[in-house]
Parts: C-alpha cells; sequence; structure tokens
C-alpha cells in the first residue's frame, strides 16, 4: 500500500514546483510516484463548474460558501476510487490540495478559525460520509501571503487564461485562509503534518515524508 501524501498552500505559493522536486526526488530513488491536483480540472464536471463560479459563471454559486465546498467536495468524492487504486500501484501518490484545502478556504470564507463549524463539516462529510483517504502526511508551504499574492497576479500578466479568480483576488481572504492552515498544521489535523517554506531542501523533505512512521488513521477536528 503506497503512502499519501499532500502539498497545501494558499494561492500562489508554490505547491506546483515544490510537488516537481519532490516527485524527482522520490523517482531518483525509484520509487513509483503519480501526482493528482485538485481541483481536478478537466476530469471532474464538479471542479469545472467550482472554477467557473469562481470567474462570475452561475450565478450566486460563488456567493454561497458551501455551495462551493460541496464542489469541491464531490470533486473528492469522486475520484475516491481512484486514489485507493493508485495507491495499491504506486509507493506513493501526491496530492497537490485535498481536503484541508476546503477546510482552510471555507473556514476562512465564513471567518471562522479550527474551532468553527465548517472546519469539524468538512472533516465529516469528507473524510467521514464521502470516505476519502485520510493522507499519511500533509505538508503546509507557508510562504508570505503578499508573495504568494504577487506571484498570483505575476501568473495573471504572463497569461491571459490564468485570469485572477474570486479567491485569489480577495487579499484579506487569503491572510485568513493562511492563519486557518497554520492551526490546521499546528494541530496535525487528520493526519501529521510538516510545515515547510519556499527554501526547504526538496531532498530531505522527501526522504523525510517517506520515512515518517504511518500513524494510525486518525480523522480529529
Ligand atoms: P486552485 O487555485 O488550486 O486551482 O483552486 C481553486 C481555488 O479553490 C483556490 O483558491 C483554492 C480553493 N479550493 C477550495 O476552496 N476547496 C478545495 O477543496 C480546493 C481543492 C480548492
Ligand atoms: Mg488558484
Amino acid at each position: 500500500m503506497g503512502k499519501l501524501f499532500v502539498i497545501e498552500g494558499v494561492d500562489g505559493a508554490g505547491k506546483n514546483t515544490l510537488a516537481r522536486r519532490l516527485v524527482s526526488a522520490w523517482e531518483r530513488d525509484g520509487l513509483a510516484v503519480v501526482r493528482v491536483g485538485f481541483p481536478r480540472y478537466g476530469r471532474s464536471v464538479h471542479a469545472d463548474l467550482a472554477a467557473e463560479a469562481l470567474q462570475g459563471e452561475h450565478g450566486d454559486t460563488a456567493g454561497s460558501v458551501h455551495a462551493m465546498a460541496l464542489l469541491f467536495a464531490l470533486d473528492r468524492k469522486d475520484a475516491a476510487d481512484e486514489i485507493r487504486n493508485l495507491l495499491s500501484r504506486n509507493d506513493i501518490v501526491l496530492l497537490d490540495r485535498y481536503v484541508a484545502s476546503n477546510a482552510a478556504y471555507t473556514a476562512a470564507r465564513l471567518e471562522q478559525s479550527l474551532d468553527g463549524a465548517a472546519v469539524e463539516w468538512i472533516r465529516s462529510l469528507e473524510f467521514e460520509r464521502f470516505g476519502a483517504p485520510v493522507p499519511d502526511v500533509q505538508v503546509l508551504l507557508d510562504v508570505p501571503v503578499a508573495l504568494a499574492a504577487e506571484r498570483a497576479a505575476a501568473r495573471e500578466s504572463a497569461d491571459a487564461a490564468r485570469t485572477r479568480d474570486a479567491y485569489e483576488r480577495d487579499g484579506s481572504l487569503q491572510t485568513r485562509t493562511s492563519a486557518v492552515y497554520g492551526r490546521l498544521a499546528e494541530t496535525n489535523w487528520a493526519s501529521p503534518w510538516r510545515v515547510v517554506r519556499a527554501d526547504v531542501d526538496p531532498d530531505r523533505l522527501a526522504a523525510d515524508m517517506f520515512n515518517q512512521p504511518s500513524a494510525e488513521p486518525k480523522v480529529t477536528r
């Protein structure tokens, strides 16, 4: 059975770059690794609807915090069997965003912290009701929110297809999301977390993650 790893962080944190470096490190060690990014754009109708809503389509969908969270959660519900299948055939499945994204952004939109209703709603909806596999390790890529925002803005000017969405344009949402992520990591929400900065040594992190003893599947708030 492979290990399930997750990279989390605010928009523009640099998750994609870190994911590529981790995959190279593991592959150099001869491990079989697959990467899945959430939302699964182009593969999940729920993911596509969510992206369209954040670009202003589908009426007041984006205005509903819970409707948006349900779309993201349904994408993962549809992916749960595929993730289990990938875990049975690989050493590592690396996810770029996962359930904690929904916990962090949903709580942040509602101006709640870890102990508000949103985080527990997501935990029970996704891990219990939808049976989303619980990660072995979650990594928070913690970069200053201002830097992440600059990167999201730079992406927009470089590539017309990457117009910033409603969440990326909302600096105060990104700041609150970063705070909730910090609390999720501090409390090892759902599984052990590692908090890393952009200058983390990817080879060491890759080794540390792979050698992390598997905790009893733990689903706590
Ligand atoms: P993306 O920027 O990774 O494409 O994701 C789109 C936005 O949706 C991003 O601001 C994070 C947010 N999001 C959630 O709120 N819940 C989720 O479950 C996921 C995967 C993303
Ligand atoms: Mg984004």
